[in-house]
Parts: C-alpha cells; sequence; structure tokens
C-alpha cells in the first residue's frame, strides 16, 4: 500500500472521527450538556419519566404519552418560550380536564394525577424541554408527520450525554426510579384499564415480586418500607425511620428531598422518599376518600392494615436500598 493511500485512509478516520463530535449544543460549540449544567434534563427524568417513558411500549406499559408528544402539543399553541413554560407549569399545577389539550391522551389515560412538585422544579423543566431535543420514540416522528406536520424535526438544540461514572448516589437513584416506573406503570395500566378494585388485588400479588425482580436484575436489594406499612414485610426500621422524619420535614419546609447515601464498609446504603399524589389516595387516602368495596377489600387482604389516611404530598413511605460498591 503506498503512502498517500495510508494518510488518505488516516484523514477519512480522522474526518469520521469528527462527525461524531458535531452532536454538540449548536449554540455552544464543543460545550456539551453537561458543561451548559441545565438541571431541567435530570429533573424530567426524575419527576415526569415515571409516566411519560419515551421507551414504554403501546400497550405495555404506556400510562401517558411520551414528553415529546406533550412539548410538540404544547408548542402548536405557544410559540414565545415564556408562554410555553407558563402553561406547562400551569397545568402540572393544576391537572385538570377543561384545560387539556391532548384530548386523545386524556380519553386513553385520565387526567394526570395531580402531585406536588417541589417549587420552580416544573419550570426548569419546560425550559430545558423548550430549548433542548428531548428523547424521542422511534415511532413518534411518523405519527406526529400523519397530524400534518410533513416533515416534522424536533426544534431545538441537540443534547450530548456526556458518559461518567456514577456516583453512588446516581446508582441508587437509578434502582429506585427504574422500580418506581415498573410499579407505577403497572398500578396506572391495571387502575386504567380495570379499575381501583382489580389494581388493589394486582398489588397485592405483584408489588413484591416485581420488586423482588429489580433486586435480581441489579443484584441489590430494593424495598419500600413505611412508618405506617400495609404489609408487614415492609416494616421500616429504627434507622429508616430516621431518614422517613427527615424526608417529611422536608415537605414541610418545601424543600426538594435530596437521596441520602450512607457508607457502610463494602455496601452502600440508599434513602429516597416515596410521595403520594392524588392517585395513591385511592387505596391509601382518608377512609371517606376510599370506595367503600376498595376499603371493605384491604380490610380483608390487610387486618392489620396502617396505610390509610394519606393526603396528597405526604411521605407514604421510602426506597432502602442496600447495594456492593
Ligand atoms: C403519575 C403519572 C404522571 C406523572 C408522574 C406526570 N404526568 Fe403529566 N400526564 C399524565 C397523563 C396520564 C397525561 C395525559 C392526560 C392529560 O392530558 O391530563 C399527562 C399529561 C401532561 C400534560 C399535557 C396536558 C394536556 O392535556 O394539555 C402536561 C403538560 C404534563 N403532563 C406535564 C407533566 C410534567 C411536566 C411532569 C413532570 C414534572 C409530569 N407531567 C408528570 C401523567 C403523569
Ligand atoms: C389500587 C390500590 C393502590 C394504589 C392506587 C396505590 N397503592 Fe400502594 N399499596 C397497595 C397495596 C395493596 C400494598 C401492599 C402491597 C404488598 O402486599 O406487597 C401497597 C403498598 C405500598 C407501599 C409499601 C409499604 C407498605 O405500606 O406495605 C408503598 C410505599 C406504597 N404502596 C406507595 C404507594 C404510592 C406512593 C401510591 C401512589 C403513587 C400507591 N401506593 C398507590 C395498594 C395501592
Amino acid at each position: 500500500m503506498n503512502k498517500l493511500l495510508l494518510i488518505s485512509m488516516a484523514l477519512l478516520f480522522l474526518s469520521c472521527n469528527k462527525k461524531n463530535e458535531s452532536y454538540t449544543d449548536v449554540e455552544n460549540e464543543n460545550k456539551p450538556l453537561d458543561t451548559i449544567n441545565h438541571n431541567g434534563k435530570k429533573l424530567m427524568e426524575t419527576h415526569c419519566y415515571v409516566c411519560h417513558s419515551p421507551t414504554a411500549k403501546e400497550n405495555e406499559g404506556r400510562i401517558a404519552p411520551p414528553m415529546i408528544a406533550v412539548k410538540s402539543r404544547y408548542l402548536m399553541e405557544y410559540d414565545l418560550k415564556e408562554d410555553f413554560v407558563n402553561a406547562i407549569v400551569a397545568f402540572a399545577e393544576n391537572p385538570n380536564k377543561d384545560d387539556a389539550m391532548m384530548h386523545g391522551a386524556l380519553k386513553k389515560f385520565g387526567v394526570m394525577p395531580k402531585q406536588v412538585f417541589p417549587e420552580n422544579i416544573v419550570a426548569q423543566i419546560a425550559d430545558f424541554m423548550y430549548d433542548y431535543q428531548i428523547e424521542e420514540p422511534t415511532w413518534f416522528k411518523e405519527h406526529w408527520e400523519g397530524h400534518g406536520n410533513d416533515n416534522w424535526t424536533q426544534p431545538g438544540k441537540k443534547v450530548v450525554v456526556v458518559e461518567k461514572q456514577k456516583t453512588y448516589e446516581e446508582i441508587g437513584l437509578e434502582y429506585a426510579l427504574s422500580t418506581k416506573k415498573l410499579l407505577g406503570q403497572n398500578l396506572m395500566g391495571t387502575i386504567q384499564k380495570k379499575g381501583t378494585l382489580e389494581a388493589l388485588a394486582f398489588c397485592n400479588i405483584q408489588a413484591m415480586p416485581l420488586t423482588d425482580s429489580m433486586s435480581l436484575k441489579y443484584s441489590a436489594t430494593i424495598k419500600r418500607v413505611s412508618d405506617k406499612n400495609r404489609n408487614s414485610n415492609n416494616k421500616a426500621n429504627a434507622e429508616e425511620l430516621v431518614y422517613l422524619s427527615q424526608f417529611k420535614k422536608d415537605i414541610t419546609d418545601k424543600k426538594e428531598s435530596k437521596p441520602v447515601v450512607v457508607d457502610n464498609g463494602d455496601k452502600v446504603q440508599f434513602y429516597y422518599p416515596i410521595p403520594t399524589n392524588t392517585m395513591c389516595l385511592q387505596c391509601h387516602g382518608k377512609t371517606e376518600n376510599i370506595k367503600p368495596e376498595v376499603l371493605k377489600k384491604i380490610k380483608a387482604l390487610y387486618p392489620a392494615d396502617l396505610a390509610i389516611g394519606y393526603g396528597e404530598n405526604e411521605v407514604r413511605g421510602i426506597w432502602s436500598i442496600t447495594f456492593n460498591k
């Protein structure tokens, strides 16, 4: 092989490499997302993806439209960033049928459960959604173009994710959130399709095995524990109770709870709160707000049940997760 050919091959190789780099934020060339430091991406994944997952499949765990559908629908109505952000914040603060614009989703999934998000969280998420491209399910482009949006590409700057070594906090959070997603999708899916009574039976039989399946997947011990437990296996121990009351105090103080990481030699112990939203109250609310037939079945399945009497945005329990370093 002659030298020239070798050089041109090397150049070709270099230019291919260069191409990969072009996945940077176009306005901040060579400064990927992490350097711009936008909190919105992580906040969206933590607070919205449980339901608005970009990967959930139709008929298989999809319990809300993917976030890109929300973005696209709201951009149709609101060109300006300020209006877009305000509209998303307003809906998340008070989800209701009259203000909902996504009528198909409303019919299919029911109105979004009311949840209390820590202050400013939703505004940062909406700000990120407006400025940056968010994950799209593969079917979305065709689906959206089918709604009369020819040659559609998602508005916003491209995002590069820089792969870094995960911290113990990030690992614990990943285990907690993916288990929450699995339980949440199954629970909300069953409520949407079969009603609360069936969903109760489902939790009774499947909550533990589903949680255990995630322990197995991650080689970790994943538990949901509570000071007012329903299942006697989920009773919080002394240490867990300490963190539970700390998380309760965060809510009273209107602070976003940070995960707790405890270093135990060769193991890591992780804690994170599980707050209630309106949907939970169907089975964990005050007696007068639970349907009589549901209450009757709860009493029958769990004679020693402590897990009722909750309002919205209270600490129902915590994730208590142990994993090896
Ligand atoms: C517990 C499940 C759940 C979570 C968590 C959730 N949503 Fe939703 N959301 C839904 C469902 C179901 C719909 C579709 C029905 C509707 O439009 O209300 C929806 C719809 C929406 C809509 C469109 C409403 C409309 O019809 O105009 C917005 C905006 C929205 N969500 C924002 C958010 C944001 C922001 C977050 C995270 C901070 C979030 N949601 C977290 C379930 C959820
Ligand atoms: C359809 C009824 C139903 C709904 C709705 C429901 N739960 Fe539960 N929940 C149960 C049942 C039943 C158990 C006991 C599961 C078991 O025996 O393993 C349970 C257990 C739990 C536990 C484990 C601790 C304990 O008390 O045993 C937590 C934490 C929990 N639920 C949180 C929630 C949250 C948060 C929501 C709303 C996002 C919610 N639940 C919605 C029925 C429900």
